[in-house]
């Protein structure tokens, strides 16, 4: 994928504030400090188009982004993180489930997990939430620069054995030595294209 432009659209609460957009469209969701606006900074080749941070919770709404006036990139915020204030996690369950639910041009959705952690109840629930509106995951294992290759092996096959996925279909993924950014680019194409019949 070349990247030519990537840009800010708007940010939303709800379906109003959306942008009418006709494009296809790619929402990344995962828990709180997981990695998500990092991905999409790789994905795009940019450091500081999304706003990242160590402190859970730092985005807090549904940031779109255009990426070479072909495709939109949806940064959703970030579920289950218990230092993130109860009322702030509240407002969020709703505003994504909305989103997930109703937004027609939503072509896929990348779930981003943490190589290092076996996926929970939360991770479980989300999927089959996911299934339930025929949106199955793209899966990327993020962080993999913390373990050795060994190590990053043995917990994809962990996670795989957890969610019931075929390895084939989790991507080991990290921000810092982008490993993994064409596949996961080649996994976007796959799912958009299918629809269109024709390149982004
Ligand atoms: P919220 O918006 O709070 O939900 O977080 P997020 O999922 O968008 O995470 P973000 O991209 O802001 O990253 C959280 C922290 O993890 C930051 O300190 C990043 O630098 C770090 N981080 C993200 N991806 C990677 C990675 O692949 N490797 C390493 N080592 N650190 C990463
Ligand atoms: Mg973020």
């Amino acid at each position: 994928m070349i990247v030519k432009t990537a840009e800010f659209i708007t940010s939303a609460v709800k379906p109003s504030q959306y942008p009418e957009s006709l494009l296809p469209e790619v929402a990344f969701a995962g828990r709180s400090n997981v990695g998500k606006s990092s991905l999409i900074n790789t994905l795009v080749n940019r450091k500081r188009l999304v706003k990242t941070s160590s402190t859970p919770g730092r985005t807090q709404l549904l940031n779109f982004f255009s990426v070479n006036d072909r495709l939109s990139l949806v940064d959703l915020p970030g579920y289950g993180y218990a230092k993130v204030p109860a009322a702030v996690r509240r407002k969020w369950g709703p505003m994504i489930e909305t989103y997930l639910k109703g937004r027609e041009t939503l072509k896929s959705v990348v779930l981003i997990l943490d190589l290092r952690r076996t996926p929970g109840i939360e991770e479980k629930n989300f999927i089959d939430w996911l299934k339930l509106y025929q949106r199955t995951p793209i899966f990327v294992l993020t962080k993999a620069d913390k373990l050795s290759k060994t190590k990053q092996k043995k917990q994809q096959v962990i996670i795989g054995e957890t969610l019931r996925v075929n390895l084939a279909e989790l991507i080991l993924f990290s921000s810092k030595t982008r490993q993994g950014k064409e596949q996961v680019w080649a996994s976007i194409e796959r799912t958009v294209c299918n629809e269109q019949n024709e390149g982004i």
